[in-house]
């Protein structure tokens, strides 16, 4: 189906088993807030005016997705069973499942489920700063912090070169085709971020400044702090 107007459709990888937070429930299902950790991303972006569709990649099987109450989020809402072994196969395939609902300038915006503290206006900055370009981009952060890098005993090897490293955050926004294509030719377990796929096919996505509210929840006291997050910054 082509539109006259390229959309802007969010895709949500949450297949992942979240093994690092140390318990049963896949991460994306953690309570947040008296939600599930997932339920914040997804509201964010389904409440965007801009945003037409969220694709959610859930693995296989799952059975937590469809207990959650999921009203007020509307139509926009569409779950697809086929996550993958890793992040960036999730994605491909949730790219694959919804091509017959996708043209091919349509825009991707994909978001991890466990980064609950995006806020609308951060979606309109990255929108606002990439549409106009054939590279897409990202929301990061310049690195704050020195960085180190550690030897396998845990020493420090040496002190790396702080100025111009980014952290990559997410939404990361793309044309479909592009992203199809460069996952399509990536190496598909070696791929952390889409940015990295589309890297490699000679392309330079453009980095937008993000948010340290918009942080990834990886360990178990990562909730605690988007709790609190949630509570200032949001409001
Ligand atoms: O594990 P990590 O925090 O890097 O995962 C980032 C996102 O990718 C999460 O939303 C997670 O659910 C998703 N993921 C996935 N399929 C996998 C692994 C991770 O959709 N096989």
């Amino acid at each position: 189906m082509s539109h006259p107007m390229p959309r802007f459709i969010a895709l949500i990888p949450a297949a992942g088993s979240g093994s690092r937070m140390g318990v049963e429930l896949p991460k994306q299902y953690a309570t947040l807030a008296g939600r599930p950790l997932i339920a914040h991303a997804v509201a964010t972006l389904c409440a965007h005016p801009r945003i037409s569709q969220v694709l959610v990649v859930l693995a296989p099987g799952d059975r937590h997705f469809a207990a959650c109450d999921w009203g007020g989020c509307g139509d926009k809402l569409v779950p697809l069973y086929c996550g993958g072994e890793t992040r960036a196969a999730s994605v491909f395939n949730g790219l694959l499942a919804a091509n017959d609902a996708i043209d091919g300038n349509d825009w991707v915006l994909v978001h991890d489920a466990a980064r609950p503290g995006l806020a609308a206006a951060e979606i309109d900055r990255l929108i606002d700063a990439v549409r106009g370009s054939d590279c897409g981009g990202l929301l990061a952060l310049p690195a704050a912090d020195t960085l180190k890098r550690a030897n396998a005993a845990g020493e420090v090897l040496q002190t790396e070169v702080r100025e111009g490293l980014w952290h990559a955050q997410t939404p990361q926004m793309f044309r479909y085709r592009m992203l199809l294509e460069a996952l399509r030719r990536a190496d598909i377990a070696a791929v952390t971020d889409e940015a990295s796929a589309v890297e490699q096919t000679g392309v330079r996505p453009l980095l937008v400044r993000g948010s340290t509210a918009n942080f990834k929840v990886t360990y178990p006291e990562d909730l605690a702090l988007a709790e609190r997050l949630l509570g200032t910054d949001k409001k």
